[in-house]
């Protein structure tokens, strides 16, 4: 790896109580480009802008994947990434999807511990607080020609994340628009799904709701996933949750609530959720929680279903009686070393860079 520290860092000028998430970006970046077939050496460099030209192919044609994921800080300051493998396999299901160059494994940890220990001090401690980082693959060829590119950049970038409260949301099931279809691209993190999100949730905005539950393009009796979380409904004491396929992304979280709910002996169903079934159990009282779950928030929980031009209050637990509570702090209980990690789902962060 070639390191390029920076000689102007901006860390003095960084509050950890007051800033803005997504518009802070840490000092140091990591890039590496494509080119005649390979991937280049990995760079460590100061963080900032890069020069490219709109007939760059991947604004153009919307070659790009990311991922999301954090760092922790614990009460002694030791930095743990959470199953980064998890991200490292999903970014080249995404990338192959979008018939892009896969990466190592060497270059997507390697990268990742070194940008997250090199800026360590970037990560705020204390409730809730961590390091997002946005690994990224996209086409960089300037050509106008709508066709595979030939040059990619792979980066990382990372921004200080803070507690915040997620508000319980009024969610609207889609009956029209589809995040994503059979033999399309939904299990991968392509930026264009992003972009094909929004308009339909401005919608819902307008309509009164905070978010959308995507359901399936054929149909839309089932549920897929709601806004960019997967989601999860208990009726009774069991908790059910979509299958992931080519339509549901493969979520960290997701898979993390569902282990730890197994060991809570909680009854898990991974099965197709009918949303006249939810709306059905919410009729006869027996639907308790509906809730998203995802790296940013952990979790998102519903008071309210739109469907059908009606909206469908659900029961307001308290923290003791609610599972996506509970596991929601099950699981950041191990993610910031609170808690016992028997998965072996916590990945400690070196001082590999303290003599660079
Ligand atoms: C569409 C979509 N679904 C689900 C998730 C949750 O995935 P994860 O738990 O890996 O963050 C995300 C967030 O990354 C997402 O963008």
């Amino acid at each position: 790896m070639i390191i390029q520290k920076t000689e102007n860092s901006r860390i003095s000028t960084f509050d950890p109580n007051n800033f803005s998430f997504g518009n802070t970006f840490i000092d140091h970046m990591i890039i590496c480009e494509y080119e005649n077939g390979k991937w280049g050496d990995v760079k460590l460099v100061p963080y900032g802008p890069l020069m490219f030209t709109p007939a760059m192919m991947g604004i153009n044609y919307g070659q790009a994947c990311f991922e999301g994921m954090k760092a922790y800080k614990d009460k002694d300051g030791q930095v743990f990434l959470f199953r980064p493998e998890k991200n490292f396999e999903r970014i080249n299901k995404s990338a192959k999807r979008l018939a892009m160059p896969e990466i190592s494994e060497e270059m997507f940890l390697d990268g990742l511990k070194a940008l997250v220990d090199i800026d360590r001090d970037w990560i705020p401690f204390g409730e809730g607080m961590s390091l997002y980082i946005r690994p990224l693959i996209f086409a960089t060829e300037e050509a106008l020609k709508a066709r595979v590119a030939n040059k990619y950049m792979f980066a990382i970038v990372a921004t200080p994340a803070k507690s915040y409260y997620a508000e319980p949301v009024s969610v609207k099931i889609s009956d029209h628009y589809s995040r994503a279809a059979n033999g399309g691209v939904g299990f991968a993190k392509a930026a264009g799904n992003y972009a094909a999100s929004f308009y339909p949730t401005q919608l819902a905005i307008e309509e009164g709701y905070e978010q959308i539950i995507w359901t399936d393009d054929s149909t839309h009796e089932y549920f897929e996933e709601s806004g960019t979380m997967n989601v999860f409904v208990r009726i009774n004491d069991t908790i059910y949750t979509p299958p992931t396929s080519e339509k549901i992304l493969d979520g960290v979280t997701r898979d993390s609530f569902i282990q730890l709910a197994k060991r809570r002996g909680i009854e898990v169903k991974v099965e197709p959720v009918k949303v006249k079934e939810v709306i059905e159990a919410q009729k006869n009282g027996s639907l308790k929680e509906v809730w998203g779950v995802g790296t940013a928030v952990v979790t998102t929980v519903f008071q309210a279903l739109g469907y059908n031009c009606e909206k469908f209050p659900l029961p307001r637990l308290s923290d003791e009686e609610s599972y996506a509570v509970m596991l929601k702090n099950d699981l950041v209980g191990i993610q910031t070393n609170l808690e016992e990690d028997p998965f072996g789902w916590r990945v400690l962060v070196d001082h590999v860079l303290e003599t660079v």
